[in-house]
């Protein structure tokens, strides 16, 4: 892949939030270019190799929910062989029992394409154990399983893929029109994380655009409803303590994004959609520099590096209710109200316009989230006793 290098970047703390980048050839050759030996060219050449090393350790999580199973399937077929897919479903069972259909399908494709695949339902017993007996029932609800939500299927696809011993998680969603797209978020995932030095990195897919019919033709959106309000927000966030206006920000609510499993691992999570923007509040949080904790020190010694890179394919997805869009601009933003960090003035800004969009009522205040504790509280040995991955795919044959 051949990436353009980030023209400018914003520290906050420990954290570098790179600009984005552009991708400008999605296959940039096997071996390495002698062009690139020249220090002053602004393109970034990753070699295919390079490419390859990254994705066999990389694991692509695939929350899922009731979506199409030929759009699953197609899903599948984007992702590199070398990738492990884990599904994580929370698809309805009853009363046609949808999770077995998946199953079929996985199993299905995965073994004409001699695939390794993890599959697992959210709600199921055999998830449950495993945060149980790793001494991480907080992401367990009151009837003992894992709780509802995409953000709660990803940390558990977390936990899977630490199981099978992968150094990265990359997201992709699972109502994906174009299997050519994810082919490309998977590349950009391994190329974006091949640029850190440090172990904790993440990468976020800025979408090219997201075509949507307009009268008797084709409009390429750039900006979704939701990413336009929390990227705003998010650079307000920032430059309240750097005093500079900003407008680094520009993934806020990437579903796609990729993080080395030693920052997956760091991090505290926040529940359903809110987790996307939750990410920048707890990386400024935890690595910022304001406030210090002593698991935090590591990553505050080797930095902590974020990459936005904009895909070259549009993005085309199952259209989901209006109600949908305001739940997720409300979760959004209630992260960035109810951080430790979030000054008074931008407090009463995110209120002035939730209430302007009709999203809160005048005495109403954005609701706080669940949260998540770090994954590093996880006891791994004793999750790893109480599973048998055999039973979940074929991953461990
Ligand atoms: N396991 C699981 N559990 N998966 C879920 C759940 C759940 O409770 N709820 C939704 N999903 C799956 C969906 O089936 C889909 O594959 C993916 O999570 C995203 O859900 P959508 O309902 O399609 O969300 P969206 O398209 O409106 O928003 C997406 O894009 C946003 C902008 O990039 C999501 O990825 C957002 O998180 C993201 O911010
Ligand atoms: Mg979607």
């Amino acid at each position: 892949m051949r990436l353009e290098l980030p023209k400018y970047s914003e520290r906050f703390g420990a954290v570098l939030f790179h600009d984005v980048q552009k991708v400008y050839e999605l296959d940039g050759g096997f071996q390495a270019d002698e062009a690139f030996s020249n220090p002053f060219h602004v393109i970034r050449h990753i070699e295919g190799e390079k490419l390859y090393d990254i994705e066999k350790d990389l694991a692509i999580i695939i929350p899922t929910r009731n979506e199409r199973l030929r759009l699953l399937e197609g899903v599948l077929a984007g992702i590199p062989h070398h990738c492990l897919p884990i599904i994580l479903s929370n698809s309805y069972t009853d009363p046609i029992d949808r999770f077995r259909l998946e199953c079929q399908t996985v199993d299905n494709f995965c073994r004409y394409a001699k695939k390794k695949y993890l599959i697992m339902h959210q709600r199921s017993s055999e998830l449950a154990r495993l945060a149980q007996e790793g001494g991480y029932a907080s992401l367990l609800d009151d009837k003992g399983l894992v709780r509802n939500g995409k953000a709660e299927g990803m940390i558990a696809g977390i936990i899977l893929a630490r199981l099978m011993g992968k150094k990265y998680v990359g997201f992709v969603d699972a109502d994906n029109y174009f299997p050519g797209s994810v082919f490309e978020y998977v590349r950009i995932f391994s190329a974006g994380l091949s640029q850190s030095d440090s172990p904790y990195s993440m990468v976020r897919i800025q979408w090219h655009s997201k075509p949507k019919i307009d009268g008797d033709g084709l409009f390429f959106a750039k900006w979704g409803r939701v990413s336009r309000i929390s990227n705003a927000f998010l650079n307000r966030f920032i430059s309240q303590y750097t005093g500079f206006e900003t407008d680094v920000i520009k993934t806020g609510n990437a579903g796609e994004h990729a993080l080395s499993m030693d920052l997956a691992l760091q991090m505290d999570y926040s529940a359903g959609f809110s987790i996307e923007t939750h990410h920048f509040v707890n990386l400024m949080e935890s690595y910022g520099g304001v406030h210090v904790t002593p698991e935090a020190l590591p990553a505050m010694q080797q930095g902590v590096y974020l990459y936005q890179i904009e895909s070259r394919n549009p993005h085309l997805h199952d259209a989901k209710e209006d109600g949908h869009v305001e739940g997720m601009i409300h979760q959004s933003l209630s992260v960035l109200f109810h951080s430790s960090l979030c000054t008074e003035v931008l407090k009463t800004e995110i209120l002035t316009e939730m209430r302007r969009m009709g999203i809160l009522k005048k005495n109403e205040y954005p609701q706080k989230p669940h949260y998540y504790p770090s994954l590093q509280q996880l006891d791994f040995e004793q999750a790893e006793k109480a599973w048998d991955p055999q039973k979940h795919g074929n991953a461990a044959l």
